[in-house]
């Protein structure tokens, strides 16, 4: 939640915070804001509420004079509405500071009373302001900057990223970081920060994750990491392993149809090098220790979101590869449950962002009472890998579309290898009983690219039905989460009333919500796999339709016992009945998109939205 982005070196200062602010504005788009220290020697700053085109539009209008040592931010608004004075930066020390900063200072309260009693006055409702003044404050008392910094973040409680520039120190950025994201990009006479490293890859491959409790000083020579106490501390280096094209919307209308084409290769690049013909190899699941595989007695897995029902399908097949019994948990339902937790019981966390604060907090919850935990998570140096046991990495390369696609696909794919190692080690499965799932993993990406193709058809149907008020989602075992999946992507995307039930609950209540012409999508399970399951969801779809719901059924090809009952027929290649979801899910990602689309929305960013949940 909220991108920040800082600069100093010899490039055009403006260009760098903007083009950052552009690719992280999926982190937060209710406004936007830039402070440089222009080559003049002062401090100026330009602030508006909307998406950062508005600050875009104005800052051509109203240039800032050049400089080169800026901050920029595009948030999402936690303290305060969404209105050009609640915008970050916020100036104090008479002008001369500014600080811009993600997440929520929960003492502002108390520090504010004690700003006002000095004298200072608040312009803003924001928290933000609060630390800003302080810090101003701080300077004037202390008359300098990097020490009235340190004091300032030492008051500070509750999460924070703040970035700070004072017009007296001109090649100076200070910042730091509790609870919220924060990585350094090293650059050749320049050196950058960011939330993530979209806000500097088009830039310089060469980064490093902030760790928690630690504040940064970058000038364009150098870079220096200390803790709150200010003791000197080595940071985690790495090289980003995508480039800058990667976040471009490379031709496509929206993030999102580009991501939901990027399907395919999510699952691809994820199983890439973790398998043989035979067997699965996570070479990463090795710091976990020996025998923790052996040993496990219990899955938890935690996520929010999307990620949580990536983790209710996968549910199905590590608890039937591996023996294991599993279980999904939301990662802010998890910690306040007071959950049984023993040495062998593997907490495993779902997180495209790997910054989704309830999910941190449930890893470290989960850690502190002893169990083992592993990571899945499609961004490099994020918090949660990084506090992790071990780290399974989705390589599903970037996702900016606020809702997430390609992730998803990725993320199950991701559990499923770590639920066939664990069954290989555990020789729960054969190895004849691995290889064919391996050879499912791999025929996958292909299989999408197929689905792919139903796209037209979807649009079809998508504008049909732009004035539903509701739409249903039924499903069974896998598919289950699927239809709240389809569910969820509907209400996010197209803001249409939508649900996902298990088919099963059908009698048991939601059957009272259909009335005639009520669209209800049933994923339907491959007759090839339990018979029994396929003919009670047909059933279900008859006893929707008798009471004259409007079935758009998923189904897989050649499975015409549901033609007779469906209105529309999607169809999906044949696969091993686990392995379908990943198949189904693609075409009710692009029904929300198109739907989404047709109402003239904006599916890339849509409203009260964040990618990532920085706050709990
Ligand atoms: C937000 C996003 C969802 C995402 C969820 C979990 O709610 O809007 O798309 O599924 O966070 O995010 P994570 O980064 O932890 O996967």
């Amino acid at each position: 939640m909220c991108g920040i982005v800082g600069y100093v070196g010899q490039k055009q200062t403006m260009e760098v915070l903007l083009g950052g602010l552009k690719r992280q504005e999926y982190r937060g788009y209710d406004s936007a804001g830039v402070a440089v220290i222009t080559d003049g020697g002062s401090l100026e700053s330009a602030k508006k509420s909307g998406k950062l085109q508005v600050l875009v539009d104005h800052l051509t209008a109203h240039p800032l004079t050049a400089g080169h040592t800026g901050i920029g931010h595009t948030r999402w608004a936690t303290h305060g509405a969404p209105v050009d004075v609640n915008a970050h930066p916020h100036l104090a020390d008479g002008g001369k500071l500014a600080m811009i900063h993600n997440g929520i200072i929960e003492n502002f309260a108390e520090i504010k009373q004690e700003m006002l009693e000095a004298g200072h006055e608040f312009l803003s409702e924001t928290d933000t302001e609060v630390g800003a003044v302080l810090l101003g404050h701080l300077v004037a008392q202390t008359g300098d900057f990097r020490t009235a910094f340190a004091q300032a973040v030492n008051r500070f409680e509750g999460a924070f990223t703040v970035l700070a520039i004072h017009q007296d120190s001109p090649d100076l950025i200070l910042a730091a970081r509790h609870n919220s994201p924060l990585v350094i990009g090293f650059g050749d006479g320049e050196n950058f920060l960011g939330s993530d490293v979209a806000a500097f890859v088009e830039y310089t491959h060469h980064a490093a994750a902030v760790g928690q409790d630690q504040m940064v000083a970058i000038t364009p020579e150098g870079v220096t990491v200390t803790d709150f106490a200010g003791k000197a501390v080595e940071v985690e280096r790495f090289e980003i392993e995508w480039d800058a094209s990667a976040s471009d919307k490379g031709g496509w209308p929206s993030f999102m149809a580009k991501e939901i084409t990027e399907n395919p290769d999510a699952v691809a690049n994820t199983v890439r090098g973790r398998v043989t013909e035979t067997a699965v190899d996570i070479p990463e699941l090795a710091t976990l220790g020996a025998d923790t595989i052996k040993n496990t007695q219990r899955i938890i897995l935690i996520a929010c979101g999307t990620a949580s029902y990536a983790g209710q399908v996968a549910a199905y097949a590590i608890e039937q590869w591996a023996r294991i019994p599993v279980e999904v948990q939301l990662s802010h339902e998890f910690r306040y449950r007071d959950p049984v937790i023993t040495p062998q019981t593997l907490v495993v966390s779902i997180s495209q962002s790997g910054e989704t604060m309830d999910t941190l907090m449930a890893v470290r919850y989960a850690m502190e009472k002893g169990a083992k935990t592993v990571s899945i998570c499609n961004t490099q140096g994020a918090t949660i890998p990084r506090e992790s046991d071990a780290i399974v990495y989705t390589h599903a390369g970037p996702e900016v579309a606020v809702a997430s696609t390609k992730a998803f696909v990725a993320q199950i794919t991701a559990l499923y290898l770590l639920g066939l190692q664990f069954a290989q080690v555990r020789g729960t499965l054969s190895e004849k009983e691995i290889a064919r799932n391996i050879s499912e993993l791999q025929s996958l990406p292909g299989k999408i690219e197929q689905v792919l193709l139903v796209g037209p058809e979807i649009r079809q149907l998508a504008k049909w039905m732009t004035e539903s008020p509701a739409v249903l989602f039924l499903g069974r075992h896998v598919g289950f989460p699927i239809a709240l999946e389809g569910a969820l992507k509907l209400k996010e995307l197209a803001y249409i009333h939508a649900e996902g039930f298990a088919a099963g609950e059908l009698k048991h209540g939601p059957i009272a919500l259909i009335d005639h012409g009520q669209p209800v999508f049933v994923v339907v399970p491959s007759p090839r796999g339990s018979a029994e399951i396929h003919s009670k969801v047909v059933s279900n779809i008859q006893e929707i339709r008798a009471r004259g719901a409007r079935v758009i059924a998923i189904a897989e090809q050649g499975d015409v016992a549901v033609l007779p009952y469906a209105d529309e027929v999607i169809r999906i290649p044949l696969a091993d009945p686990f392995f379908e979801p990943i198949l189904a899910v693609v075409p009710l990602q692009i029904f929300a998109m198109e739907l989404a689309d047709a109402k003239g929305l904006d599916v890339d960013q849509p409203r009260n939205l964040a990618k990532s949940v920085t706050v709990e």
